[in-house]
């Protein structure tokens, strides 16, 4: 007998990064994000009675069978089978798809992995008061800034001795926040759409043994604990200045590592420029973010929507492929299927 369970998972922007990893994708700094909407993976997962032992799984990703992803999810669901028991009598296959364009610098393995240990735990009957904790600590283990994205809003990772429901082991989301920060928008302005030089992984080891390792994990957990005050405050300056300087502490760090290397393109540099700029000249607070990538997110508030978006159509767009528009989300959804 077959039967599907179906979760839509939305990525998410740090505001504040995680660059810097232990075993098994233990950060070595608190992070702290904000949920996007229209940025998701939809994964359906289809169980049918199994023919052989072990592992039975097809993964297929926009209606083609991809092996290379599907061994990475195959690897996964081994290693963290004890929290998948329905893989010991069924046959898994796994379609997922995107909402966004391919190798946009959209942290898709987020959303997918988030959307995947969405779909097993449901399918292995988990259906505790922690289940999204559950989830979050499971998509830890398949990619780690998928564990944010289980939450709407605002998210945090990393264990700060001060905030007492933080963890290493899984994400939770940030209680108190300011109704200036409710309604936030991200333009995700696409300045490079070729596959990244370094990936991620490759770059979270470069800070072993980074010559500013320490300090910057310092100035992370810092960042984080003024972020959860400002998101209860309101304070627009702060935030600003957070989010910018953490985006280029983040590329700071990839630039002085002992194999250096730079993802910011031309077009990169000019849109921060012109971003800090619009702020000076009409005190609106934009700010700019960047992922590991060339591609600029630019975060501002719903309120100033009007202003901004003309600001990037007749000075950013020259600059960009495109810009996709999306908000702030209210996390992951079980879908019909
Ligand atoms: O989750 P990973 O291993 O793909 O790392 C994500 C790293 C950044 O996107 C650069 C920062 C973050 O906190 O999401």
């Amino acid at each position: 007998m077959s039967e599907k369970i179906g979760w839509r998972c939305p990525s998410n922007i740090a505001l504040v990064k995680y660059w810097g990893k232990k075993e098994v994708q233990i950060p070595c700094n608190a992070s702290l994000s904000m949920t996007l909407s229209n940025a998701c993976t939809e994964v359906v997962l289809s169980l049918s009675d199994k023919k052989q032992e072990g592992l039975e799984l097809e993964y297929y990703f926009e209606g083609a069978k991809n092996d290379s992803f599907g061994r990475r999810v195959g690897d996964y669901i081994t290693a963290q089978q004890k929290h998948f028991p329905v893989i010991r009598d069924r046959a898994l296959r796994i379609d997922s798809k995107n909402s966004f364009p391919h190798s946009t610098g959209i942290a898709s393995s987020a959303s997918a992995f988030g959307a995947i240990a969405l779909a097993l735990l449901s399918a292995s009957g988990y259906a505790g008061d922690d289940f999204l904790n559950k989830a979050s600590f499971l998509a830890r283990l398949g990619s780690g800034s998928a564990c944010r994205s289980m939450f709407g809003a605002y998210a945090m990772w990393g264990q700060l001795p001060h905030v007492a429901a933080s963890s290493d082991e899984y994400a939770t989301p940030v209680a108190q926040v300011h109704s200036n920060f409710a309604d936030m928008r991200d333009a995700i302005l696409i300045v490079d759409d070729t596959p990244k030089r370094v990936s991620s992984s490759a770059g979270h080891k470069l800070m072993d043994g980074h010559f500013y390792a320490e300090s910057r994990f310092r100035q992370a957990n810092l960042h984080c604990t003024d972020m959860l005050r400002v998101l209860q405050s309101g304070d627009y300056e702060e935030f600003v200045r957070i989010i910018e300087r953490e985006a280029l502490a983040l590329h700071a760090m990839m630039m002085t590592s002992g194999n250096y290397y730079l993802l910011m393109k031309p077009g990169t540099v000019h849109a921060l420029e012109e971003i800090m700029d619009f702020r000076r000249d009409t005190k609106i607070p934009v700010c700019f973010t960047l992922d590991a990538g060339p591609n600029v997110h630019v975060i501002y508030p719903a309120k100033d929507e009007e202003e901004v978006r003309s600001f990037l159509e007749t000075r950013l767009n020259p600059i960009a492929k495109s810009i996709l528009f999306d908000r702030i989300g209210i996390g992951p959804e079980k879908i019909m299927c």
